[in-house]
């Protein structure tokens, strides 16, 4: 991947329009928190075809062979409190579906807090970060890991992962996936500024709103009904003893025994 061609036919106004382009990088999220310190303007892209130390959520590692995936990181600099930055990551997730089903009519959808999934399995994740003056976003940076041509044959199969080759059958152009997601994302990013709330259309995307999860947090695993998510983008999980628990960090997974654990086994 380069940068002209990254830059030839991209049609957006501002995301993108200033690229850092690497064929080796530490972690794209780093480098842009880099860049966005040292006055990086809004929508500058960091993208890269392999990081050494790519991250995920959690202070987890973001593995990809060279040039399988896209990986990459957008400055934003919204006027938004530090609250609401989940709003980033839902334009962001929003965006990367929308782009894949206009390219090539797979429906993608996403899953709470921020992965996005097809077939339900993983198919990329998103990693927002933000620096905060007060009570108000300085800049963040927004990272997405997608596997694109991705031989998911070769992972492990606890990783139940998918890629869009996987999909389709057929290997796909990662620079025009990238232009369509840059384009899809800004639209959204546009709405967000002027002060359109993308929660609804987030709960719409989100596969396990209705489902019976195990939600894992760091500080230890409920089980519940995902009713629904709040303004904000907080998970609200109605426990099996009838109380509301609304989370911001975790994972879900589907819990396929559905109410078989009663609310006092909570670990
Ligand atoms: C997750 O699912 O936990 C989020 C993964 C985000 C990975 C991407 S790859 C590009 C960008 N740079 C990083 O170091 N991480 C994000």
């Amino acid at each position: 991947m380069t940068s002209s061609a990254i830059l030839n036919g991209l049609s957006t106004r501002c995301l993108g329009r200033s690229v850092f382009c690497y064929s080796l990088i530490d972690s794209t999220n780093s480098t842009a928190k880099t860049l966005a310190e040292q006055g990086a303007e809004e929508g500058t892209l960091v993208v890269a075809d392999e990081q050494i130390a790519g991250r995920g959520r959690l202070n987890r590692r973001w593995l990809a062979p060279p040039g399988t995936s896209l990986l990459f990181s957008l400055v934003f600099r919204p006027q938004l409190q530090a609250k609401r930055i989940q709003g980033l990551t839902m334009v962001c997730g929003l965006g990367v579906i929308e782009a894949i089903y206009q390219l090539f009519r797979l429906s993608a959808h996403l899953k709470w807090p921020n992965d996005i999934v097809l077939s339900r399995r993983k198919l990329g994740g998103i990693l927002t970060e933000a620096s905060t003056s007060g009570e108000l976003v300085r800049y963040a940076v927004v990272g997405i890991g997608l596997n694109v041509n991705l031989d998911v044959t070769t992972l492990p199969a606890q990783f139940h992962a998918t890629s869009i080759q996987h999909e389709l059958g057929r290997r796909v152009p990662r620079v025009r996936l990238l232009q369509e997601i840059l384009s899809a994302i800004e639209t959204r990013y546009v709405r967000l500024r002027a002060g359109e709330w993308p929660a609804r259309d987030w709960a719409a995307a989100l596969e396990t709103i209705g489902q019976w999860v195990e939600l894992h947090t760091p500080t230890g695993t409920w089980r519940g009904l995902a009713e629904g998510i709040d303004e904000d983008g907080a998970l609200c999980l109605r426990l099996e003893d009838g109380r509301s628990y609304t989370v911001w960090v975790g994972d879900i997974v589907p819990n396929q025994s559905e109410k078989s654990a009663s609310a006092d086994e909570l670990i």
